[in-house]
């Protein structure tokens, strides 16, 4: 009987399990009514009665030794079986990865921060909410002036508003840093405008501001061409014509010649060969004043252009609300380096 549990005992030592069936094949083999462990306890009545002590304790030690291995391979096999499912194939080919696209208004806008660094100029922020003072009547809109309704305006009270363009970001810098200042303002602003094709009620501007002794109107001419070149072109034309805004004298519109057809005629510019870019102008002297410069030493111009007309120009978009809309089919069309 000793020899028996013995090797019994060496047989669960080294026994290994696969999977949980050669594990129950292993119990019934041992412990099940005909198992091995079970036919030794029923041989345990012919044991000599001065050594049923000894083979008794033998027995259930051999049992439980029993137990506890078919206790453990159990735990290890159901563990690796559930995180293990059969139908994995790990020679597939990865789930391909999208990678996600700028908006086509952040690349352009990027674009035009780009080509101005390169002329020295920094960038400036400010509040979309905005006071009047910032946004008007620094900038010489006189009180009740026909002048504010150019910009129909969101109101959120008498004095605060949803700004009409970055033109509050140009008082901000001139009250806040004496000159020489060169800086663009990028950034969101509001107008209540029926929404269309060509029209939103937020839009994106870039505005510059340059203010400095001695500036002049070629510098604006100049430095306005040599963006239009680098955004649009080397052949690219520009033609300015007088216009009116309150914070510039005198002041400008700018039209492009068209990119498309090339100065030919095309619907994108309306069979005259020039489109309209941005506004433009000289910084009117009272501004100065308003911001506390001093207009005998120093002058300045300034520029602002949407964003959305530049990128819709620039991709041939015809409906400026596709920008608004988070189509990713539309949106996945751009990419861009910067
Ligand atoms: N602020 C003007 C607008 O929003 C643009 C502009 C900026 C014009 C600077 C002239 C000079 O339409």
């Amino acid at each position: 009987m000793r020899e028996k549990i013995d090797s019994i005992l060496e047989e669960i030592k080294s026994f290994h399990a696969e999977s949980l069936s050669q594990a129950e094949e292993f119990r019934v083999h041992l412990l099940s009514k005909k198992g091995k462990i079970s036919v030794l306890f029923d041989e345990f009545r012919t044991v000599p009665n001065e050594m049923k002590k000894e083979m008794g304790q033998r027995l259930n030690e051999l049992k439980i030794k029993a137990q506890e291995k078919l206790h453990e391979l159990k735990e290890k096999l159901e563990g690796s079986e559930s995180s293990l499912p059969t139908d994995l194939d790990l020679t597939l080919p990865a789930e391909p990865f999208v990678p996600g696209t700028r908006h086509p208004l952040t690349i352009i806008r990027n674009e035009i921060i780009d080509i101005f660094s390169r002329i020295g100029f920094t960038v400036a922020e400010g509040p979309e909410i905005e006071d009047d003072w910032h946004n008007f009547s620094a900038l010489n809109f006189p009180p009740n002036h026909p002048a504010r309704d150019m910009q129909d305006t969101f109101f959120i009270t008498k004095e605060m508003a949803l700004r009409t363009h970055t033109s509050s970001v140009q008082v901000r810098l001139m009250e806040s840093t004496p000159p020489p200042l060169r800086a663009i303002m990028p950034g969101r602003v509001y107008r209540n405008e029926a929404i269309s094709a060509r029209a939103h009620c937020f839009f994106h501007q870039v505005e510059g501001l340059y203010v400095d002794k001695n500036v002049s109107f070629t510098d604006l001419k100049q430095a306005m061409l040599y963006f239009v070149r680098e955004m649009f072109g080397e052949k690219t034309q520009i033609r300015l014509r007088p216009s009116y805004f309150p914070f510039t004298e005198p002041s400008a519109e700018m039209d492009i010649s068209c990119n498309f057809c090339e100065g030919k005629g095309c619907n994108i510019c309306k069979y005259s060969g020039w489109v309209e870019i941005l506004g433009c102008g000289m910084v009117d002297p009272n501004v100065l004043e308003n911001c506390k410069i001093d207009s005998k030493q120093y002058s300045g111009f300034a520029f602002g252009m949407g964003v959305e007309r530049i990128t819709m120009l620039r991709y041939q978009v015809k409906d400026l609300r596709l920008f608004s809309e988070n189509d990713v089919r539309f949106l996945a069309q751009f990419r861009s380096a910067i």
